[in-house]
């Protein structure tokens, strides 16, 4: 199959284009390398440098590269950043979703996969675990950002008879996160691995539901033939506090700390859990990776990529 997976050079996408890849089809990538960057890619897969609000050069990538499977991952990803500057967040994960859909539309592509985020679509949840059917109720300019993704994948690409699902993440964690992202668990790695104090936001009792990358990734491949019209909630169905995930972080790398302490952020929520019922029963889909497991593979990576820093710091003495 002839893909596409915009924001591919990403945290989340390099994983996507990754399972992709392992499943047999051809990949390109298309992103502007803002926050992802070349070395994510796996062998194979071709990148071109375009930023999804520049209409002209999507549509020109879609005509010239003919996919006919697309996933939609470039997006301004902070929550933070869309509150302090909506428009910058609106003309990248609204305008930009509508320039990649529209081009998608254009060249007759047969599947459209939308990245979007269960944590900020639903607001303040009134029932947990959170079923897709609870109503969309952003509390965050980013929420509204990908609610309008989601409407406009679904009515632009419903009108040219193209299927389309929406995946609503849970907090994905794994290898290539960057610290700037600003997930807890990447944040606490960083931090300890560079012998800083990590911070706690509140008062670490807030709890959340984390899922593998890998398994995220799986999701989108999972998607290509199945759940036509539907969105799902892709995460573990498990939620763990902050506080206990800084105990489990602590004990996978050995060391003992005292925290710092932050006032909570804007825009967070007590609890969010989501029922991830429907992606077992219409993607066949679980979340396979158990947060132990996960947690091993990410520490190991983040590890190596430490001890290559130290050493390439060495070389430069
Ligand atoms: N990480 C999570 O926990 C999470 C949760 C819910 C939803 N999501 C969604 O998943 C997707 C991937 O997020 P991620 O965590 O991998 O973040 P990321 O920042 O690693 O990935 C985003 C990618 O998009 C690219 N990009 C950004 N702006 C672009 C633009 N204007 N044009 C072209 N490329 C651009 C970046 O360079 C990067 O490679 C996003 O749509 C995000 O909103 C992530």
């Amino acid at each position: 199959m002839r893909t596409l997976v915009t924001g591919g050079a990403g945290f989340i996408g390099s994983h996507v284009v990754e399972a992709l890849r392992s499943d047999g089809h051809q990949v390109w990538v298309i992103d502007n390398l803002v926050t992802g960057s070349r070395g994510n890619l796996p062998a194979g897969a071709s990148l071109v440098e375009v930023d999804v609000r520049d209409q002209e050069a999507v549509t020109a990538t879609f005509e010239r590269l003919r996919p006919s499977v697309v996933f939609h991952l470039a997006a301004q990803t902070l929550v933070a950043t869309s509150a302090s500057d909506p428009f910058r967040d609106a003309q990248i994960n609204v305008l930009g979703t509508l320039n990649v859909v529209r081009a998608a539309v254009a060249v007759g592509a047969a599947k459209f996969v939308f990245a979007s985020s269960g944590g900020t679509v639903y607001g303040n949840a009134l029932q947990q675990p959170v079923p897709e059917t609870h109503p969309l109720n952003p509390i965050s300019p980013y929420g509204v950002s990908k609610v309008a993704g989601e409407h406009y994948v679904r009515v632009l690409c419903g009108h040219a008879g193209m299927s389309t699902t929406i995946l609503r993440y849970g907090n994905v964690y794994g290898p290539r996160d960057i610290p700037e992202s600003h997930h807890v668990i990447t944040v606490f790695l960083d931090a300890l691995l560079n012998g800083e104090p990590p911070v706690i936001e509140w008062d670490g009792e807030q709890a959340k539901d984390y899922v593998y990358v890998g398994d995220v990734a799986n999701a989108h491949v999972r998607a290509i033939t199945a759940g036509d019209g539907e969105a799902f909630n892709i995460a573990s169905g498990r939620e763990i506090t902050v506080n206990e995930i800084l105990r489990l972080v602590c004990a996978e790398l050995g060391v003992r700390v005292t925290p710092l302490h932050r006032e909570r952020r804007a825009a967070d929520v007590r609890r969010f859990l989501l029922d991830c019922t429907k992606a077992e029963q219409m993607l066949g889909w679980t979340p396979a990776t158990s947060f132990a497991e996960g947690l091993r593979q990410t520490v190991r990576y983040y590890r190596q990529q430490a001890e290559s820093r130290r050493r390439h710091a060495l070389t430069l003495q």
